[in-house]
């Protein structure tokens, strides 16, 4: 079996597509607020395309993608290129990440396609601020795609709050409680300086140890750690004893947590970036439209590779970070 290990030793199995640099929210962390979204239809890869490039890493030692986008949703008949990766014999695992304005219609049959797990942003439970802080966005809506989505059986799903001080950091009780009562899972995540977006939102930074605290406060005594290795991902977190529900953290600033960085993502635009605080990426969309062969191009991803670097620069070298925004990588 082929792997894909990093020159830090890292393996690396999962690959995150990013299948629009379309949304329909623009939250302020992400997007600033005159971005426009001029991606043409034959600038992004088609399924097929995508399709291809998640077999020829799944050869590789792949066995987890996760749809993100811009918000996947807004991708015309996302069911079709779901059922596809489906049908690549090594991935297993087929997460996706929305904003959930659109789930609510279509959660079972994303779920029926082969969807098992989601991540869901919401940042406010209170409607007002919830539009200010999307601009523009529906947490009715939101809340109905997070019922019909549970519903339809997608587990775990984990609901993702960027906190912001004097914006929502007065939110993370109500927002725990409501997982709680849904059984979901909660993650808050620090605002990290990718894009001007992302740079501007820092002036908002809430730290880790400031939402734990808040945490530990509302869950007295009530917090079982959850080793690291059983997430294999860049979150810190908890069971909640006697609840169907775990809290977490995720910090990018605070706390580096490059040393167990698992991923990669590929674009809409088929760029392959090897690290969200970095700037290096490879066209694979180029290789494959100049006919490249598979052989070709799993050489051309195993250079990448090779060239994963060891860690993101967002507290050392702010300079380093790629002007994109964030809307366009997929978090
Ligand atoms: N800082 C932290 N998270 C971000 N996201 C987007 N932009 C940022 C940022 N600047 C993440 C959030 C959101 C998801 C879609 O992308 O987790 O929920
Ligand atoms: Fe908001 Fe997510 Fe859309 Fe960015 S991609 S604007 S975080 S909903």
């Amino acid at each position: 079996m082929k792997q894909l290990i990093d020159p830090f030793n890292r393996n690396i199995t999962y690959l995150r597509v990013s299948v629009t640099d379309h949304c329909n929210y623009r939250c302020h962390y992400c997007r600033d607020e005159d971005h426009i979204t001029d991606t043409t239809r034959n600038e992004i890869l088609s399924y097929e395309e995508i399709a291809k490039i998640v077999r020829l890493f799944s050869e590789l030692g792949v066995t987890k993608v996760r749809l993100t986008g811009g918000e996947p949703l807004l991708r015309k008949d996302i069911l079709s290129l779901v059922k596809m990766l489906g049908e690549v014999p090594a991935i297993n695992d087929i997460p996706i990440s929305t904003n959930a304005h659109l789930l609510a219609p279509i959660a079972s049959q994303l779920k029926s396609a082969g969807i098992n797990r989601a991540n869901i942003s919401i940042d406010s439970l209170d409607k007002g601020r919830f539009d200010q802080i999307t601009r523009g966005g529906d947490l009715d809506k939101v809340i109905q795609g997070i019922d019909a989505a549970i519903e339809s059986g997608i587990s775990p799903i984990k609901l993702n709050m960027v906190v912001m001080r004097g914006v929502n950091n007065d939110e993370i009780e109500a927002m725990i409680d409501f997982a709680i009562e849904r059984k979901l899972d909660i993650r808050f995540i620090e605002t990290m300086p990718i894009g001007t977006a992302g740079i501007d939102a820092l002036d908002y930074h809430y730290s880790e140890a400031d939402i734990l605290k808040r945490i530990r406060a509302h869950l007295p005594d009530r917090l079982i750690t959850i080793q690291s290795k059983q997430t294999a991902g860049p979150a810190k977190s908890y069971l909640i004893e006697n609840t169907h529900s775990s809290v977490g953290t995720i910090s990018a600033v605070s706390n580096n947590f490059c040393d167990s960085c698992n991923r990669v993502r590929l674009t809409a635009k088929g760029k392959l970036i090897l690290c969200l605080g970095q700037k290096n990426s490879v066209s694979l969309r180029d290789a494959l439209r100049s006919g490249m062969n598979d052989d070709d191009i799993k050489t051309m991803i195993i250079n990448a590779i090779n060239h994963k670097p060891e860690r993101h620069e967002f507290d050392t070298d702010i300079d380093n970070i790629d002007s994109a925004q964030m809307v366009e990588i997929g978090g």
